[in-house]
């Protein structure tokens, strides 16, 4: 049957019941009509299906699946068509385990250092999160399993997640926290959205009509389902003509009999409830349609995995050269999580794996000589003596020690946000300690997102792996012996102190309210523009070989804005080590009429250049992409003028640099009204003409500071002020002529 035919035998009951769900992770089945259930599970970097009853939450036991490198790491790749290849390895772990919607990827911004859930989102950066998320979710899909993006939108903080209210200006919202999600929505096309538990300016994410409907339907053209976050709704009438199609997880029919009650009653238009359940039998029809391949060779995922967590492994510093190690060194490995990897983190997207590398097994299949020794205890932040004594006496007789340090799981996961961004006492203590007796020192960080380094300048490299998945082991002794070469980037930035943050005064709100008063001025957008230094800046990994950049050519000088721009320069590697270079696009725009970020990521690649080998490369990027929201047309703009296009390795080294011109293909056109500014109306020529006698009045000697106190005065004043400052040559009737022909001017 189809859609229409189904919609003519389904009652209007059962049209209601298929509206949420009929336990934690199925929606209802119709026998009569062969409408079969359809599973959704958890998450945006493996599978976690649980293998117990499905009428219960189940946070504990799952089924066993492969632990790719959690979001923040698949991020630090940078590299789309591996990300692809991670979503397709997932959705055939879908198909073995007849699940057919995968809930994720997650790319909620990461705003504050803070948020418990950074470890599974992408950036802080919407171009990179949404290109991400974009291949990710091909991957997925290209595979017949869907995926759900979440959390939409603004679900930047665990506390008060289910409740909180996000005030955030138009301007950020849609350059920022909606960007995140729009390339990928509109490119990949997910069949489904999942909307987020907090309320935006004053609405529940899952009420929001201007969300769901005017925004994601209308403007971004999206056909797909909306889902709740589990337990999101907050009213399921308003909810329903707001777009949200299916509530999770079952509301054991109350929610159904409201919605029945609301459309008998005429509260509801039926038309409403239908379009919501073609949207589902969509959904529904496509997985009872696709054909049920298992294949999968969870081998091959391992392999996967591993390669993925190495091209994720960021290599922030690496001072004398000190990596790779020399497999013949005297090596002290030294930490718990040398034997005990920190993988993963906690909550909905903690998967059951098939199997867990350990780093210290995978070191000692390449080195000769490796000593362990515990150091702390990862369930507490105190100080254990004898551990640190161990471990010093190991360092001591060591020709290099690597220390394995990191967040324990209890500092981060999701429903809880950490109180600082410090790694446990007992950590940088034991950096202290070793230096003592031993200058070559490696350290290999586990952690969910950026943590303070004390100990920087006592140690000669750091290598970040995030949480690397279960196959992080042998991806950290590949790099570490140079079997395989650095090639992640960070996909935030790495501060000083959190008080550097820009949401730091406004984290996690108060009376469950938070205020985005940073605005766009997120991540780098705002360190850059305030030239804070930090520790590592958004975009920076090092490698074992150098790459020259050189000879940067941009097609044209001048471009419309419907135009594209192509961008090549050659990329050379200078080094010894075949290996990948993340090359950045960033734009900036010169004496902007706006208040505009320093620069933005536009584009990005990963190339693999072997030793010696030069090539060109080459980048488009849309002008449209240098827009910025403007908030009185309510509408991306392109501003007029010089941009300055940057290549860079890092966003603090830009290699290249060229610029271009831009004009708009139809001109912008602003109303001007009573409230609008002399200097506003004499920006134009017919302003100018309109109001010359005025104009040649504020020709003044601008040394002469009363003269130029009044033409200050006049330029800031609105025609309206013309009635009182005009010399009695103004009067409301003049002043609306006056408005009529500049607002009639071609
Ligand atoms: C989380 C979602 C998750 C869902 C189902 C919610 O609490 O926010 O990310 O997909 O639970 O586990």
């Amino acid at each position: 049957m189809n859609i229409d035919e189904i919609m003519n035998e389904l009652t209007l009951e059962e049209k209601c019941s298929l509206l949420s769900g009929a336990d934690f992770w199925n929606l209802k089945s119709i026998e009569r009509l062969g409408i079969r259930k359809i599973m959704m599970t958890d998450g945006p970097h493996g599978l976690r299906k649980q293998d117990m009853d499905a009428s219960e939450i189940g946070l504990e036991k799952s089924v066993p699946a492969t632990c790719f490198p959690s979001g923040a790491a698949l991020a630090s790749t940078w590299n789309k068509n591996l990300i692809k290849e991670v979503g397709k390895a997932i959705a055939k772990e879908c198909l073995d385990n007849d699940v057919d919607v995968l809930l994720g990827p997650a790319v909620n911004i990461k705003r504050s250092p803070l948020c418990g859930r950074n470890f599974e989102y992408y950036s802080e950066d919407p171009v990179l999160s949404s290109k991400i998320a974009k291949y990710f979710i091909k991957g997925v899909q290209s595979q017949g399993v869907s995926a759900c993006i979440k959390h939409f939108a603004a679900n930047n903080q665990e506390f008060r997640r289910l409740t909180t209210d996000v005030r955030v200006d138009e301007r950020a919202f849609r350059e920022i926290y909606l960007k995140s999600f729009e390339e990928a929505i509109k490119e990949a096309k997910p069949d489904c959205v999942m909307c987020a538990y907090n309320k935006i300016n004053g609405e529940y994410a899952s009420d929001n009509k201007k969300l769901l409907n005017d925004i994601l339907r209308e403007e971004w053209g999206y056909e797909g389902v909306v889902i709740s976050d589990w337990g999101a709704v907050n009213d399921r009438v308003k909810s329903l003509e707001a777009g949200m199609d299916i509530e999770m997880p079952s509301c054991f029919g109350v929610n159904d009999r409201i919605v029945y009650e609301a459309v008998k009653s005429g509260k509801i238009k039926i038309e409403v409830l239908d379009r919501a359940v073609k949207r589902i039998l969509k959904l529904i029809l496509k997985h009872s349609n696709k054909s049920q391949t298992r294949c999968v060779d969870y081998e091959y995922n391992h392999r996967l995995a591993s390669k993925v967590a190495e091209e994720a492994v960021i290599l922030l510093k690496n001072d004398d050269d000190i990596l790779p190690l020399n497999k013949d060194s005297r090596i002290a490995i030294i930490g718990e999580f040398a034997k005990n990897p920190r993988f993963q983190g906690g909550g909905s997207s903690h998967v059951n794996p098939t199997k867990l590398e350990c780093p210290i097994d995978e070191i000692k299949k390449y080195a000769n000589s490796v000593v362990y020794a515990r150091g702390f205890n990862s369930n507490n932040d105190e100080i254990d003596e004898a551990l640190i004594k161990e471990a010093v006496n190991l360092a001591k007789i060591s020709d290099v020690v690597v220390l394995f340090l990191g967040l324990p799981e209890r500092y981060e996961s999701e429903g809880f946000d950490r109180a600082d961004i410090k790694l446990p006492y007992n950590q940088n203590i034991l950096v202290d300690e070793i230096y003592k007796v031993n200058k070559n020192i490696v350290v290999s960080l586990s952690v969910g997102s950026c943590v303070e380094m004390p100990w920087l300048d006592k140690v000669k490299a750091v290598l970040n792996g995030y949480l690397l998945g279960q196959a992080g082991g042998s991806a950290i002794a590949n790099i570490l012996f140079g079997y395989s070469v650095p090639s992640g980037k960070l996909s935030e930035t790495f501060i000083k102190r959190l008080e550097d943050n820009p949401s730091y005064i406004n984290f996690p709100g108060s009376n469950d309210r938070v205020y985005y008063g940073e605005s766009v001025f997120v991540g780098y957008r705002y360190y850059d523009y305030k030239n804070i230094d930090v520790q590592f800046p958004f975009g920076h990994g090092l490698s074992y070989t150098r790459f020259e950049y050189s000879n940067l050519k941009i097609d044209k000088n001048d471009y419309f804005d419907d135009e594209c721009i192509d961008i090549s320069f050659k990329l050379k590697n200078v080094g010894k080590y075949k290996a990948k270079e993340v090359v950045q696009v960033y734009i900036s725009k010169p004496n902007s009429s706006i208040i505009r970020p320093i620069k933005e990521l536009k584009e990005f690649e990963k190339i693999e250049l072997d030793v010696g080998e030069e090539r060109e490369v080459n980048l488009k990027i849309k002008v449209d992409d240098l827009s910025y929201f403007d908030e009185q047309f309510n509408s991306f703009l392109v501003e007029e003028g010089e941009y300055k296009i940057l290549i860079g390795s890092s966003s603090r080294d830009i290699r290249l640099e060229g610029s271009i011109k831009v004009k708009n293909r139809q001109k912008v056109k602003r109303m001007y009204h009573i409230n609008s500014t002399i200097m506003d109306v004499i920006k134009t020529e017919k302003g100018k003409e309109l109001l010359k006698e005025l104009v040649q009045m504020l020709d003044v000697d601008e040394n002469n500071v009363q003269a130029k106190m009044m033409k200050e005065f006049y330029l800031n004043m609105p025609l309206r002020g013309l009635i009182y400052y005009g010399n009695g040559k103004y009067d409301f009737e003049k002043l609306n002529e006056i408005i009529d022909l500049l607002n009639n001017e071609a």
